[in-house]
């Protein structure tokens, strides 16, 4: 059904019909919606405007659409338009006159904006879920050798070793700030629009307090123009998704570079990776190169979306309904890439020692000697000069940094901060990547890690 026949004199042009129906799409939204519509039927009763009667056979119905929908027998009529069309023509099929009261006081404007908070709502939480199962995955792969070590890069070149357990430790800390990103977003978007109507409210006296409680938001709209029109909260958890992802690539193109057999640190499981078509020597780490590209389709989906918000008049306009399908792939994916990854980490072989043989890399200990000095009361600047120069003459020689300063008489009493993990026991200051400051940084990881959860409960 069309739901404003009475104006219409020529039904929609098939074109128009297919340009905006939006079943196809929004349906995976229905759970929400009739818990929408269930708090609705509540709120008419309490405001008088259906009977206790009425209120209980309304109710009924809602359930036994969402059996339908839930055990596939729902079916869809050609003429639904979209997921909201389908349920309140479903309910008048099913509850005759009373169906027919089920809209009163209502608009798909605030019903739709109430539907997608609700199922937003959720789906952060499960997304956010998700990301802390990553996150006990990255522990696991740090606690099977707690002592492994790797060089740390800047600019992609060796600069100083680091633990495993502080480099992961990293990447948890980064996706522990989208998990807390994600329950912000959660809090803002808990405002109910429900009562807000087309746009300006009714003259019929409901409680939009009421159904806000009822459905579990923490306050209802304040204004009913803002009620219809407002996405931010779509917008805000592309953001946060598209950071997820952000994330996710970097750990991609990282687990790429370890499994290549120029780096070499580590394996990934034969469950986790693929094989070529032609070279039959070939393991690849695919996983990671997806997690690492699908990135891009998330920061896709936040632009389109903010641009199709750019320059709206207020309040409701069709556009708006281009909101869903960015949100929904967005969220697809983004589970698709954390589960992956999860699966991936937890497959995988870290080669510690062809790791710490790149970390104790003699060339590392540079800015060791050059702090020795500084302890020794040398200004750090001239420490730095003294020791380029033991750097170059051993690029000069093309030998290493340990035998300049061997054969030097001024240095050879730094021979020792050579020693195979010296330079990683040197790193004691907090939050650094010495064993004893990353003992200290696990344990503020697991309490920052377990207040989220609880903030997520
Ligand atoms: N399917 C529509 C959407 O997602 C529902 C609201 C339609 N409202 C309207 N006035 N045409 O936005």
């Amino acid at each position: 059904m069309t739901l404003w026949n009475g104006r219409f004199s020529s039904p929609m042009a098939k074109s128009l019909w297919d340009l905006s129906e939006s079943y196809s799409f929004d349906h995976v939204l229905y759970a929400h919606d009739i818990a929408g519509s269930r708090a609705h039927v509540r709120g008419l009763a309490h405001a008088g405007l259906l009977s206790g009667d009425e209120c209980a056979a309304l109710l009924t119905t809602l359930d036994a659409i969402l059996r339908e929908f839930e055990d596939g027998t729902f079916t869809r009529d050609e003429s639904d338009e979209d997921i909201h069309t389908a349920i309140e023509r479903r309910a008048t099929e099913l509850a005759g006159a009373t169906g027919a009261k089920l809209h009163t006081a209502r608009s798909r404007n605030d019903q739709v904006a109430t539907t997608l908070r609700l199922f937003t709502r959720d789906a952060v939480t499960s997304v956010a879920r998700d990301i802390l199962t990553l996150l006990d995955a990255l522990d696991e792969v740090g606690a099977t050798d707690p002592g492994a070590y790797l060089p740390g890069y800047t600019h992609l070149q060796r600069a100083q070793p680091v633990l495993l357990t502080h480099h992961l430790g990293a990447h948890a800390w980064s996706l522990l700030r989208d998990v807390e990103r994600l329950i912000d977003a959660r809090e803002r978007m808990n405002v109910s629009p429900l009562g807000a109507g087309a746009l300006a409210g009714t003259s019929l006296p409901i409680q939009p307090a009421f159904t806000a409680e009822l459905l579990g938001f923490r306050e209802p709209f304040a204004n009913s123009l803002d009620a219809v029109s407002d996405r931010d909260f779509v917008a805000e958890t592309l953001f946060a998704l598209s950071m997820v992802g952000i994330h996710l690539s970097r750990m991609g193109e990282e687990l790429v570079l370890w499994t290549s057999e120029e780096f070499g640190f580590a394996t990934l499981g034969d469950d986790f990776t693929t094989g070529s078509s032609m070279l039959p020597q070939k393991k690849n780490s695919d996983v990671a190169e997806l997690a690492r590209a699908k990135s891009g389709r998330l920061v896709g989906n936040l632009t389109g979306l903010l641009v199709i918000l750019k320059g709206l008049p207020l309040s409701y306009n069709r556009d708006l309904q281009e909101d869903k399908e960015p949100l929904f792939d967005s969220l697809r994916h983004v589970t698709l890439m954390i589960n992956a990854l999860a699966g991936a980490y937890r497959s995988m072989t870290f080669h510690a020692e062809t790791a710490r043989r790149a970390a104790d890399d003699p060339n590392l200990v540079a800015i060791d000697i050059a702090e020795r000095l500084v302890q020794e009361g040398v200004p750090f600047r001239q420490a730095h000069e003294q020791v380029g120069q033991l750097v170059g003459e051993a690029v000069r020689r093309g030998g290493s940094l340990l035998d300049v300063v061997e054969q030097s008489e001024e240095f050879s009493r730094f021979a020792d901060l050579f020693a195979s993990g010296a330079s990683l026991n040197a790193r004691t200051s907090p939050g650094g990547s010495g064993p004893a400051a990353q003992t200290e940084q696990a344990e503020r990881l697991s309490a920052a890690r377990d207040r989220a959860a609880e903030r997520l409960a």
